[in-house]
């Protein structure tokens, strides 16, 4: 139990790899406050995981809900150890069809989120002299990838905050760490040819081995911090 006690928000988890990630750290003995906007699902995972949880409907894309997420967390356990930005929309389309919505949308859920919730965690870090911030970003958070423009721009102002962040508050010992995985076997994944549950996705990753990278870059070590992990299916080239 290496995370015994410790207090994890994690940032869509209702399914996915938010699920899997919540999943992972509660075996670790962490507590876990579960955020989506998916109510039933939420209960769901509440009920798998069994023991301390707490889940809370949450938009990550309001400031207000954001606000309520951290205040409910620390109105409950009295910190916040975890914080796991993992919610994330996507999409494939060519780029002349993207919308000004879509841009919204997106950076919305994937970028202006994850700033939220640090703003409103980080001073209860501070306040607690450390605290773990793990950014789920992507591979397309590293490159460009074509029809995801979008979507690669949020990703990689995912790694550009935590690059920043971790400089910033390193000597406070806050870790801020990104996951940049490749194709993930989930709902996401879903387009640009792939359906769930076909054959299609079956060559990449699992939100379990996203999981374990989360789990890797949280897990308590004095010395060092994980900056980055990066990853790929059997079936991507890098
Ligand atoms: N799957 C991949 O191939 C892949 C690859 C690289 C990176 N990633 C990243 O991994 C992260 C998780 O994706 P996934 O593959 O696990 O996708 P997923 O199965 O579709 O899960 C996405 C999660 O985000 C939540 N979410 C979306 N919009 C939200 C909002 N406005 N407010 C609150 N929660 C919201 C969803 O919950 P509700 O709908 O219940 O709100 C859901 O729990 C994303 O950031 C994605 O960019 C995925």
């Amino acid at each position: 139990m290496r995370l015994k006690d410790k207090v994890a928000l994690v940032t869509g988890a209702s399914r996915g790899i938010g699920r899997a990630s919540s999943i992972a750290l509660a075996k670790e003995g962490a507590v876990i406050v579960a955020a989506a906007r998916n109510e039933g699902d939420l209960a769901s995972l509440a009920k798998e995981i069994g023991g301390k949880t707490k889940t809370v409907a949450c938009d990550v894309t309001k400031s207000s809900d954001v606000a309520a997420c951290v205040k409910q967390t620390i109105e409950a356990f009295g910190r916040i150890d975890i914080l796991i930005n993992n919610a994330g929309i996507g999409g494939y389309r060519p780029f002349l069809d993207w919308t000004e919505e879509d841009y919204d949308r997106i950076m919305d859920t994937n970028a202006k989120s994850t700033w939220l919730f640090c703003k409103e965690v980080i001073p209860h870090m501070l306040k607690q002299k450390g605290g773990n911030i793990v950014n789920v970003s992507s591979v397309a958070g590293l490159q460009g990838y074509p029809s995801e423009g979008i979507y690669c721009m949020s990703k990689f102002a995912q790694v550009a905050l935590a690059q920043s962040l971790d400089r910033e508050f390193y000597q406070q010992n806050i870790k801020v760490s990104l996951v940049c995985p490749g194709g993930v076997e989930t709902h996401f994944a879903i387009g640009d040819g792939r359906t769930e549950g076909g054959a299609n996705m079956k060559g990449f990753s699992t939100a379990e081995d996203v999981a374990e990278a989360v789990l890797l870059a949280v897990l308590p070590r004095d010395r060092s911090r994980i900056v980055n992990v990066i990853m790929r299916p059997m079936n991507e080239m890098t």
